[in-house]
Protein backbone atom coordinates (compact mmCIF):
# COMPACT_ATOMS: atom_id res chain seq x y z
CA UNK A 1 0.00 0.00 0.00
CA UNK A 2 1.43 3.42 -0.71
CA UNK A 3 1.43 6.38 1.42
CA UNK A 4 -2.17 7.64 2.20
CA UNK A 5 -1.81 11.53 2.42
CA UNK A 6 -4.34 13.68 3.99
CA UNK A 7 -5.87 15.24 0.69
CA UNK A 8 -5.60 13.91 -2.53
CA UNK A 9 -5.42 17.56 -4.85
CA UNK A 10 -3.69 15.66 -8.11
CA UNK A 11 -6.28 13.34 -8.23
CA UNK A 12 -9.30 15.72 -7.72
CA UNK A 13 -8.22 17.53 -10.52
CA UNK A 14 -7.93 14.83 -12.66
CA UNK A 15 -11.29 13.79 -11.89
CA UNK A 16 -12.76 17.29 -12.90
CA UNK A 17 -9.67 18.34 -15.64
CA UNK A 18 -11.70 19.06 -18.39
CA UNK A 19 -14.39 21.64 -16.62
CA UNK A 20 -11.08 23.06 -14.63
CA UNK A 21 -9.09 23.64 -17.27
CA UNK A 22 -11.88 25.33 -19.43
CA UNK A 23 -12.37 27.16 -16.64
CA UNK A 24 -8.76 28.81 -15.98
CA UNK A 25 -8.72 29.07 -20.48
CA UNK A 26 -11.85 31.31 -20.48
CA UNK A 27 -10.52 33.76 -17.78
CA UNK A 28 -6.79 33.51 -19.72
CA UNK A 29 -8.72 34.12 -23.40
CA UNK A 30 -11.26 36.99 -21.82
CA UNK A 31 -8.25 38.97 -20.68
CA UNK A 32 -9.92 40.35 -17.54
CA UNK A 33 -8.87 39.09 -14.18
CA UNK A 34 -10.03 40.97 -11.19
CA UNK A 35 -13.92 41.97 -10.52
CA UNK A 36 -15.27 40.70 -13.82
CA UNK A 37 -17.67 38.49 -15.31
CA UNK A 38 -16.67 34.93 -13.27
CA UNK A 39 -16.46 36.60 -9.54
CA UNK A 40 -20.19 37.78 -10.45
CA UNK A 41 -21.39 34.53 -11.44
CA UNK A 42 -19.50 32.94 -8.91
CA UNK A 43 -21.25 35.30 -6.50
CA UNK A 44 -24.81 35.01 -7.70
CA UNK A 45 -24.53 30.79 -8.18
CA UNK A 46 -22.88 30.56 -4.18
CA UNK A 47 -25.42 32.62 -2.58
CA UNK A 48 -27.96 30.47 -4.47
CA UNK A 49 -26.35 27.19 -3.15
CA UNK A 50 -26.43 28.64 -0.01
CA UNK A 51 -29.15 30.42 0.28
CA UNK A 52 -28.74 34.30 0.95
CA UNK A 53 -29.49 37.04 -0.95
CA UNK A 54 -25.63 38.07 -1.59
CA UNK A 55 -22.54 36.84 -1.96
CA UNK A 56 -19.45 38.85 -2.06
CA UNK A 57 -16.10 36.93 -2.99
CA UNK A 58 -12.88 37.99 -1.14
CA UNK A 59 -9.74 37.04 -0.78
CA UNK A 60 -9.25 34.54 1.77
CA UNK A 61 -11.55 33.75 4.97
CA UNK A 62 -9.50 35.34 7.32
CA UNK A 63 -10.75 38.45 5.25
CA UNK A 64 -13.96 37.49 5.00
CA UNK A 65 -13.54 37.51 9.16
CA UNK A 66 -12.24 40.81 9.04
CA UNK A 67 -14.44 42.49 6.14
CA UNK A 68 -17.85 40.72 8.15
CA UNK A 69 -16.78 42.74 11.45
CA UNK A 70 -16.09 45.97 9.59
CA UNK A 71 -19.42 46.08 7.79
CA UNK A 72 -21.20 45.73 10.84
CA UNK A 73 -19.56 48.48 12.23
CA UNK A 74 -16.76 47.17 14.89
CA UNK A 75 -14.67 49.98 16.13
CA UNK A 76 -11.17 49.22 17.63
CA UNK A 77 -11.69 47.87 21.05
CA UNK A 78 -14.97 46.43 20.78
CA UNK A 79 -15.04 42.76 21.41
CA UNK A 80 -15.96 40.04 19.72
CA UNK A 81 -16.78 36.70 21.73
CA UNK A 82 -15.56 33.32 20.04
CA UNK A 83 -14.11 29.37 20.67
CA UNK A 84 -11.11 28.56 22.37
CA UNK A 85 -10.78 25.81 19.89
CA UNK A 86 -10.28 26.52 16.63
CA UNK A 87 -8.05 27.85 13.47
CA UNK A 88 -5.98 30.68 14.91
CA UNK A 89 -7.18 32.46 11.62
CA UNK A 90 -10.33 32.91 13.50
CA UNK A 91 -8.78 35.08 15.81
CA UNK A 92 -6.25 36.66 13.13
CA UNK A 93 -9.34 37.92 11.03
CA UNK A 94 -10.86 39.23 14.62
CA UNK A 95 -7.51 40.86 15.32
CA UNK A 96 -7.56 42.52 11.75
CA UNK A 97 -10.68 44.24 12.25
CA UNK A 98 -9.09 46.15 15.14
CA UNK A 99 -11.69 44.07 17.47
CA UNK A 100 -10.63 42.07 20.82
CA UNK A 101 -11.24 38.56 20.61
CA UNK A 102 -12.77 36.87 23.69
CA UNK A 103 -13.00 33.16 23.82
CA UNK A 104 -15.53 30.79 25.61
CA UNK A 105 -14.80 26.83 25.88
CA UNK A 106 -16.02 23.90 24.32
CA UNK A 107 -18.45 21.20 24.72
CA UNK A 108 -16.23 18.12 25.63
CA UNK A 109 -17.92 16.20 22.98
CA UNK A 110 -18.84 18.39 19.84
CA UNK A 111 -15.81 20.71 20.26
CA UNK A 112 -18.48 23.12 19.31
CA UNK A 113 -18.54 26.31 21.33
CA UNK A 114 -20.53 25.95 24.66
CA UNK A 115 -23.46 28.24 24.22
CA UNK A 116 -24.29 27.92 28.44
CA UNK A 117 -21.23 30.19 28.54
CA UNK A 118 -21.63 32.66 26.01
CA UNK A 119 -23.71 35.03 28.33
CA UNK A 120 -21.26 35.02 31.14
CA UNK A 121 -18.68 36.99 28.97
CA UNK A 122 -21.06 39.43 27.44
CA UNK A 123 -19.70 42.95 28.07
CA UNK A 124 -20.95 46.26 27.61
CA UNK A 125 -18.17 46.11 24.44
CA UNK A 126 -19.61 42.97 23.11
CA UNK A 127 -20.16 43.61 19.48
CA UNK A 128 -20.51 40.59 17.95
CA UNK A 129 -20.85 36.54 18.97
CA UNK A 130 -18.58 34.61 16.10
CA UNK A 131 -19.42 30.82 16.18
CA UNK A 132 -17.34 28.52 14.34
CA UNK A 133 -18.86 25.83 12.44
CA UNK A 134 -15.67 23.73 13.43
CA UNK A 135 -14.85 20.30 11.38
CA UNK A 136 -17.74 20.64 9.40
CA UNK A 137 -20.34 20.88 12.53
CA UNK A 138 -22.99 23.34 13.06
CA UNK A 139 -23.15 24.89 16.07
CA UNK A 140 -26.55 25.58 17.54
CA UNK A 141 -27.45 28.23 15.45
CA UNK A 142 -31.22 28.78 17.08
CA UNK A 143 -29.54 29.10 20.84
CA UNK A 144 -27.04 31.62 20.01
CA UNK A 145 -29.17 33.48 17.86
CA UNK A 146 -31.66 33.98 21.00
CA UNK A 147 -28.93 35.33 23.06
CA UNK A 148 -27.91 37.75 19.99
CA UNK A 149 -31.65 38.95 20.36
CA UNK A 150 -31.62 39.41 24.12
CA UNK A 151 -28.47 41.29 23.99
CA UNK A 152 -28.61 42.97 20.62
CA UNK A 153 -25.32 41.73 19.32
CA UNK A 154 -25.02 40.34 15.53
CA UNK A 155 -23.74 37.41 15.46
CA UNK A 156 -21.36 36.37 12.02
CA UNK A 157 -20.98 33.11 11.50
CA UNK A 158 -17.37 31.39 10.48
CA UNK A 159 -17.99 29.12 7.77
CA UNK A 160 -14.58 28.21 6.65
CA UNK A 161 -14.92 25.02 7.20
CA UNK A 162 -18.52 24.34 6.86
CA UNK A 163 -19.65 24.66 3.02
CA UNK A 164 -22.63 22.61 2.69
CA UNK A 165 -23.34 21.85 6.21
CA UNK A 166 -26.67 22.18 7.19
CA UNK A 167 -28.62 23.16 10.29
CA UNK A 168 -32.22 22.01 10.33
CA UNK A 169 -33.73 23.01 7.21
CA UNK A 170 -30.76 25.56 6.21
CA UNK A 171 -27.11 25.26 5.10
CA UNK A 172 -24.70 27.40 7.29
CA UNK A 173 -23.72 30.78 6.33
CA UNK A 174 -27.58 31.60 6.59
CA UNK A 175 -28.28 32.19 9.90
CA UNK A 176 -25.65 35.18 10.87
CA UNK A 177 -26.01 38.90 9.70
CA UNK A 178 -22.77 38.06 7.76
CA UNK A 179 -20.97 34.21 7.38
CA UNK A 180 -17.65 34.05 6.61
CA UNK A 181 -16.35 31.31 3.79
CA UNK A 182 -12.93 29.85 3.11
CA UNK A 183 -11.77 28.40 -0.23
CA UNK A 184 -8.26 27.62 0.87
CA UNK A 185 -7.29 24.00 -1.19
CA UNK A 186 -8.20 22.20 1.81
CA UNK A 187 -11.42 23.08 2.12
CA UNK A 188 -14.47 20.89 1.18
CA UNK A 189 -15.21 23.80 -1.79
CA UNK A 190 -11.53 24.70 -2.36
CA UNK A 191 -9.63 27.59 -4.92
CA UNK A 192 -6.15 27.22 -6.24
CA UNK A 193 -5.20 29.92 -4.38
CA UNK A 194 -6.26 31.89 -1.35
CA UNK A 195 -10.00 33.02 -2.17
CA UNK A 196 -12.78 33.23 0.44
CA UNK A 197 -16.36 34.89 0.66
CA UNK A 198 -18.92 36.21 2.49
CA UNK A 199 -22.94 35.74 2.71
CA UNK A 200 -25.18 37.63 3.83
CA UNK A 201 -29.18 39.04 3.51
CA UNK A 202 -28.51 42.42 4.53
CA UNK A 203 -28.67 44.68 1.64
CA UNK A 204 -26.37 47.50 3.39
CA UNK A 205 -24.29 44.87 4.49
CA UNK A 206 -23.58 43.71 1.06
CA UNK A 207 -23.22 47.46 -0.51
CA UNK A 208 -20.52 48.15 2.11
CA UNK A 209 -18.56 44.62 1.74
CA UNK A 210 -18.26 45.43 -2.35
CA UNK A 211 -16.66 48.65 -1.42
CA UNK A 212 -14.51 47.80 1.48
CA UNK A 213 -13.08 44.91 -0.45
CA UNK A 214 -12.06 46.86 -3.30
CA UNK A 215 -10.09 49.84 -1.14
CA UNK A 216 -13.16 51.45 0.08
CA UNK A 217 -13.93 52.39 -3.37
CA UNK A 218 -17.75 52.96 -4.02
CA UNK A 219 -17.69 54.63 -8.04
CA UNK A 220 -14.13 54.99 -9.40
CA UNK A 221 -11.97 57.23 -8.21
CA UNK A 222 -14.43 57.84 -5.07
CA UNK A 223 -13.84 56.19 -1.74
CA UNK A 224 -16.30 55.65 0.84
CA UNK A 225 -15.16 53.68 3.34
CA UNK A 226 -11.65 53.08 4.96
CA UNK A 227 -11.67 49.72 2.86
CA UNK A 228 -8.71 47.10 2.01
CA UNK A 229 -7.58 45.60 -1.00
CA UNK A 230 -9.25 41.94 -0.95
CA UNK A 231 -10.94 40.42 -3.77
CA UNK A 232 -11.02 37.07 -5.38
CA UNK A 233 -9.81 36.83 -8.48
CA UNK A 234 -11.12 36.21 -11.50
CA UNK A 235 -8.80 32.61 -12.07
CA UNK A 236 -10.69 31.56 -8.66
CA UNK A 237 -13.62 32.67 -9.11
CA UNK A 238 -13.53 30.85 -12.21
CA UNK A 239 -12.59 27.25 -10.99
CA UNK A 240 -14.62 27.64 -8.06
CA UNK A 241 -17.44 28.05 -10.26
CA UNK A 242 -16.40 24.86 -11.86
CA UNK A 243 -16.12 23.17 -8.78
CA UNK A 244 -18.96 24.31 -7.10
CA UNK A 245 -20.84 21.67 -9.17
CA UNK A 246 -19.41 18.78 -7.50
CA UNK A 247 -19.51 19.79 -3.93
CA UNK A 248 -22.82 18.17 -2.87
CA UNK A 249 -21.64 14.62 -4.44
CA UNK A 250 -18.10 15.64 -2.50
CA UNK A 251 -19.31 15.79 0.25
CA UNK A 252 -22.22 12.95 0.34
CA UNK A 253 -18.93 11.19 0.00
CA UNK A 254 -17.41 12.17 2.99
CA UNK A 255 -20.69 11.54 4.59
CA UNK A 256 -20.13 7.82 3.29
CA UNK A 257 -16.81 7.13 4.62
CA UNK A 258 -17.58 9.02 8.20
CA UNK A 259 -20.10 5.90 8.50
CA UNK A 260 -18.37 3.09 7.67
CA UNK A 261 -15.77 4.34 10.18
CA UNK A 262 -17.93 4.83 12.40
CA UNK A 263 -19.36 1.36 11.94
CA UNK A 264 -15.92 -0.38 11.40
CA UNK A 265 -13.92 1.54 13.51
CA UNK A 266 -13.33 -0.17 17.28
CA UNK A 267 -12.00 1.63 20.86
CA UNK A 268 -12.23 5.05 19.04
CA UNK A 269 -14.10 7.73 21.06
CA UNK A 270 -15.74 9.54 17.92
CA UNK A 271 -16.84 13.49 18.25
CA UNK A 272 -20.48 13.49 19.20
CA UNK A 273 -22.68 14.69 16.38
CA UNK A 274 -25.71 17.12 17.26
CA UNK A 275 -28.97 15.25 15.60
CA UNK A 276 -30.09 18.79 14.22
CA UNK A 277 -27.61 19.30 11.64
CA UNK A 278 -25.53 17.41 9.16
CA UNK A 279 -21.83 17.52 9.42
CA UNK A 280 -19.88 17.93 5.54
CA UNK A 281 -16.73 16.05 7.68
CA UNK A 282 -14.33 18.84 6.53
CA UNK A 283 -12.38 16.84 9.58
CA UNK A 284 -12.76 13.51 11.08
CA UNK A 285 -11.06 13.78 14.28
CA UNK A 286 -11.14 10.63 16.71
CA UNK A 287 -9.96 10.61 20.51
CA UNK A 288 -7.80 7.78 21.11
CA UNK A 289 -6.02 6.63 23.97
CA UNK A 290 -1.94 7.78 23.90
CA UNK A 291 -2.26 10.18 21.11
CA UNK A 292 1.13 10.31 20.17
CA UNK A 293 2.10 7.37 19.92
CA UNK A 294 -0.79 6.53 17.80
CA UNK A 295 0.32 9.38 15.68
CA UNK A 296 3.82 7.62 15.71
CA UNK A 297 2.10 4.33 14.25
CA UNK A 298 0.03 5.93 11.71
CA UNK A 299 2.85 7.45 10.48
CA UNK A 300 5.01 4.03 10.57
CA UNK A 301 2.27 2.91 8.71
CA UNK A 302 2.20 5.21 5.83
CA UNK A 303 -1.14 7.24 6.89
CA UNK A 304 -0.59 10.79 6.86
CA UNK A 305 -3.07 12.10 10.24
CA UNK A 306 -2.91 15.53 11.77
CA UNK A 307 -4.27 17.47 15.20
CA UNK A 308 -6.80 19.60 14.73
CA UNK A 309 -5.52 21.74 17.00
CA UNK A 310 -3.02 21.16 19.24
CA UNK A 311 -3.20 24.16 21.22
CA UNK A 312 -6.19 26.30 22.58
CA UNK A 313 -6.29 29.49 21.50
CA UNK A 314 -5.77 31.29 25.08
CA UNK A 315 -2.22 29.48 25.14
CA UNK A 316 -0.95 31.27 21.86
CA UNK A 317 1.34 34.07 22.36
CA UNK A 318 -0.02 35.90 19.56
CA UNK A 319 -3.37 36.19 21.90
CA UNK A 320 -3.07 38.56 24.65
CA UNK A 321 -6.35 37.89 26.79
CA UNK A 322 -7.17 35.29 29.42
CA UNK A 323 -3.91 33.79 29.72
CA UNK A 324 -4.60 32.24 33.27
CA UNK A 325 -8.39 31.33 32.83
CA UNK A 326 -9.02 28.05 32.84
CA UNK A 327 -10.73 25.96 29.78
CA UNK A 328 -11.18 22.48 31.35
CA UNK A 329 -13.02 20.96 27.68
CA UNK A 330 -10.57 22.67 25.46
CA UNK A 331 -7.49 22.03 27.04
CA UNK A 332 -8.50 17.68 27.52
CA UNK A 333 -9.66 17.38 23.92
CA UNK A 334 -6.82 19.21 22.56
CA UNK A 335 -4.60 16.27 24.03
CA UNK A 336 -6.76 13.65 23.24
CA UNK A 337 -7.48 14.80 19.26
CA UNK A 338 -6.52 13.60 15.97
CA UNK A 339 -7.39 13.79 12.37
CA UNK A 340 -7.70 10.82 10.01
CA UNK A 341 -7.61 11.12 6.62
CA UNK A 342 -11.60 11.54 4.54
CA UNK A 343 -11.35 12.76 1.27
CA UNK A 344 -13.54 11.90 -1.05
CA UNK A 345 -10.89 10.38 -3.44
CA UNK A 346 -9.90 7.50 -0.76
CA UNK A 347 -10.45 4.28 -2.80
CA UNK A 348 -12.42 1.08 -0.44
CA UNK A 349 -8.70 -0.42 -0.26
CA UNK A 350 -7.49 2.53 1.55
CA UNK A 351 -10.05 2.88 3.61
CA UNK A 352 -9.96 -0.79 4.68
CA UNK A 353 -6.34 -0.34 5.10
CA UNK A 354 -7.13 2.70 7.44
CA UNK A 355 -9.86 0.61 9.22
CA UNK A 356 -7.53 -2.77 9.89
CA UNK A 357 -4.45 -0.28 10.40
CA UNK A 358 -5.98 1.69 13.24
CA UNK A 359 -8.42 -1.46 14.89
CA UNK A 360 -4.85 -3.15 15.26
CA UNK A 361 -3.57 -0.38 17.23
CA UNK A 362 -7.17 0.27 19.42
CA UNK A 363 -8.03 -3.06 20.34
CA UNK A 364 -4.11 -4.19 21.57
CA UNK A 365 -3.97 -0.59 23.52
CA UNK A 366 -6.91 -1.08 25.06
CA UNK A 367 -6.16 -4.81 26.24
CA UNK A 368 -2.87 -3.00 27.28
CA UNK A 369 -4.61 -0.67 29.75
CA UNK A 370 -6.81 -3.53 31.08
CA UNK A 371 -4.38 -5.32 32.22
C1 LIG B 1 -12.19 27.84 11.23
C2 LIG B 1 -11.40 28.67 10.26
N1 LIG B 1 -11.59 30.00 10.23
C3 LIG B 1 -10.94 30.79 9.36
C4 LIG B 1 -10.03 30.26 8.45
C5 LIG B 1 -9.29 31.19 7.55
O1 LIG B 1 -9.41 30.91 6.20
P1 LIG B 1 -8.24 31.28 5.17
O2 LIG B 1 -7.14 30.30 5.35
O3 LIG B 1 -8.91 31.19 3.83
O4 LIG B 1 -7.81 32.68 5.47
C6 LIG B 1 -9.80 28.87 8.44
C7 LIG B 1 -8.87 28.23 7.51
O5 LIG B 1 -7.70 28.25 7.61
C8 LIG B 1 -10.50 28.05 9.37
O6 LIG B 1 -10.32 26.73 9.41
Amino acid sequence: MSKIPFNNFKEEYSSQKKEIDQAVQRVLESGWFILGNETKLFEEEFAKYIGTKYCVGVASGTEAIALSLMAIGIKAGDQVITTNMTAFPTITGIMQAGAVPVVVDIHENSALIKVSEIENKITAKTKAILPVHIYGQSCDMDEIKQIGIKYNIEIIEDCAQSTGTTYKENKTGTFGSCAAFSFYPTKNLGAYGDAGAITTNNKDYYEKLLKLRNYGQGKRYYHDEKGINSRIDELQAAILRSKLKFIDIRNNRRREIAKIYKSELKNIKFIYENPYGKSNYHLFPIKIQDRNLFSDYLNKKGIANLIHYPIPINKQKAFVGQKTEKFTNTEKFTKEILSIPIYPELSEKEINYIIETINEFSLKSSKIKSL
